[in-house]
């Protein structure tokens, strides 16, 4: 946040001359158009806030941030002769390039090529197994939250340190506690290992299940320096900003909700999340079944996360966004799109 200034020329002349597409055109008008104050309805159009033009080619990037919503992956199961539930993972760190705004590729350190990495969902006291390889050209780690052993801290001089390229290792813990919580690779320097991509969510269920709901979803608050400058130049969730803003998430009125939300930001200290015409309760880190507050509006700082639930009473196109304005003007905004 200390030079706000050149990033905002960076997307107004650099995203331009540097990148020099039609794409890349389109935003820095969508963003001129943000920056010159005051703007007419008409302008505006039906958005509240800024946007990008056009889409980001989501079969290339090999994700869609709507799918990740509701990606929860529970691993290949089977049963230890100890009665344990096992879930094996396959994680790969790969390099890849992904288009984070129209006409901008990023270039990505990935869990399995994609970001946020696979969401781990299992229950308090299973064993987590993962097979790690990494074919990027960094080392890199997989350090989990939780409760675990130090050689599976996947720290450098925990264990196998860092995983070099070509190399292999298999984490393995019980999961535990239950709650919402995160992982992403520890290899220094921290900040660009994890600005890069490389995180993801870690949901543990408590034994005895949480209560049921009609819809949950994975909100993973992350945001992208695409100029090198440690300093963010675009804010999302679920990586590509505006995307929930241009595919409204569908719900029902008085379908019961509930939102996984991880802050990951790096660069920028707080995160936020802002609930339209609405409020929500919250279990931070989800670590507890009675909700700490009954609010529409919570801030993360990064690795902070928690637990929301709601319902609509009215049907709508209702936003979603980050608090912080700049983070949405700059990409973390989105709708609900409420309906009978
Ligand atoms: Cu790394
Ligand atoms: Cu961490």
């Amino acid at each position: 946040m200390k030079n706000n200034v050149s990033r905002r020329d960076f997307i107004r002349a650099g995203a331009l001359t540097v990148l020099g597409s039609a794409g890349a055109a389109g935003l820095a008008r969508a963003t001129e158009r943000a920056n010159a104050a005051p703007v007419s309805d008409e302008e505006h159009g039906d958005h509240p806030t800024p946007t990008t033009v056009g889409v980001v080619d989501h079969v290339k990037n090999g994700f869609n941030p709507t799918d990740i919503l509701t990606d929860f992956d529970y691993g290949k199961v089977s049963t230890l002769p100890n009665g344990q539930t096992l879930r094996e993972y396959s994680f790969a760190a790969v390099d890849k390039n992904i288009e984070i705004v129209p006409g901008i590729e990023y270039p990505a350190w990935t869990y399995n090529g994609r970001i946020p990495g696979p969401t781990i969902c299992c229950t308090e006291g299973d064993r987590i197994r993962i097979h790690f390889t990494n074919v990027s050209a960094h080392p890199h780690t997989i350090h989990f939250h939780g409760i675990h052993p130090f050689e599976m801290d996947g720290v450098p001089g925990a264990g196998p340190g860092l995983i070099q390229q070509g190399q292999s290792f298999t984490y393995e813990f019980d999961a535990e506690p239950f709650g919402l919580h995160l992982y992403h690779c520890h290899a220094f320097p921290l900040a660009r290992h994890i600005a890069k991509g490389l995180y993801g969510a870690f949901i543990v269920d408590p034994k005895e299940g949480r209560p049921a709901v009609d819809h949950e979803f994975l909100m993973v608050m992350n945001g992208f320096d695409v100029d090198f400058d440690d300093e963010n130049d675009f804010y999302a969730v679920n990586t590509i900003p505006f995307h929930y803003q241009k595919e409204p998430i569908q719900i029902k009125v008085g379908e019961k909700i509930r939102v996984y939300l991880v802050n990951v930001l790096e660069f920028d200290l707080i995160n936020s999340f802002h609930l339209h015409a609405n409020f929500f309760h919250y279990y931070p880190t989800g670590t507890a079944l009675e909700p700490s507050e009954f609010t529409d509006t919570i801030m993360q700082a990064q690795a902070q996360r928690g637990i929301l639930e709601f319902s609509y009473k009215f049907p709508g196109r209702f936003m979603f966004h980050a608090h912080v304005t700049e983070f949405a003007e700059l990409g973390w905004n989105g709708n609900f799109e409420v309906t009978e």
